[in-house]
């Protein structure tokens, strides 16, 4: 009968502790539980990037490798998205839709896309694919650089005259230029379409497999100093930013005619 008592009392000694134990693991698990989804989550999606995308993008542009490079380093990728989608879903969403079928009219770096071709569609599942493009939008790659480093070279005509465009690709810049002369916008949603169209004009010319050689650096030339503002007046927040970019858009597309005409 003692030792029974003993027994029962023993067993109680040790439930009562294994209770504690467990209201221990519940508390500290409902504090970090969330913490320690997103890093499951975050790691799950880098381990995914290795495995899918890492065979063709490097994660920084590294200048010893530059003849290896067989596309644009996800660093630039990056932030060319988030330039353009600043909203979390908005950014997974294209990063999804880009990866399950690349074309010329998703295309927001044509420069790469005329330097390495299209990529390739890639079949993987819709989850995977998420889970990357969400490891993309939160990873921490360190602050590298200006998305565009300002180019030392200066645009120059071509012997004194200026270089020769398709006609169509002027006047569809001369259409973009009087869209932005229009100081009478009325939205934050008419600054991102005339943004928009800009970028269209501009990625056009650049995706025109006509332009080679000399003009082709040219034109290249002429948009990397003013990609960086178009993609902020697709994105901007407010009238004013979208009055600042406008202007300063304008103001670059403005030169576009010093350099650049289709007749002989
Ligand atoms: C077979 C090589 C290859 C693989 C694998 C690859 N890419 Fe790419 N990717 C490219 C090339 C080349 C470009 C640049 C040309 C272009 O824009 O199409 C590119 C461009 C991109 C762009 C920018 C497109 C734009 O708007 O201009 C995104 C986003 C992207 N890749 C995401 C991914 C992700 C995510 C993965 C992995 C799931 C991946 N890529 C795997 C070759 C690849």
């Amino acid at each position: 009968m003692k030792n029974l008592l003993l027994i029962v009392g023993l067993s109680v000694l040790i439930i009562s502790c294994r209770e504690d134990n467990q209201n221990d693991k519940i508390s500290i698990s409902k504090n970090t539980q969330n913490e320690m989804a997103k890093i499951g989550q975050q790691q799950e999606g880098k381990k995914l990037f290795k495995q899918y995308c890492m065979a063709c993008h490097f994660i920084k542009p590294d200048p010893s490798k530059r003849d290896q490079m067989t596309a644009p380093p996800i660093i630039r990728v990056v932030q060319h998205y988030k330039g353009t989608y600043s909203d979390k879903n908005d950014f997974v969403k294209a990063v999804v839709n880009w990866v399950n079928q690349p074309n010329q009219d998703a295309v927001l770096m044509p420069g790469a896309a005329r330097k390495f071709g299209l990529m390739p569609p890639m079949p993987i599942g819709q989850e995977k694919l998420k889970k990357i493009a969400d490891y993309l939008y939160n990873a921490d790659f360190g602050n590298f650089g200006k998305m565009k480093h300002k180019s030392k070279r200066e645009l120059q005509l071509n012997k004194g005259k200026k270089y020769l465009l398709d006609k169509s690709d002027i006047e569809q810049i001369h259409q973009v230029v009087s869209l932005l002369r229009n100081t009478d916008m009325q939205t934050v949603s008419d600054y991102k379409q005339a943004g928009k169209k800009v970028f269209v004009g501009a990625r056009n010319i650049l995706l025109n497999k006509k332009y080679e050689g000399k003009t082709l650096k040219q034109v290249q030339l002429f948009f990397h100093n003013i990609e960086d503002d178009i993609h902020h007046l697709m994105s901007v927040k407010n009238k004013t930013e979208g009055e600042k970019y406008r202007k300063i858009v304008l103001n670059k597309m403005l030169k576009f005619d010093r350099f650049f005409s289709s007749e002989k």
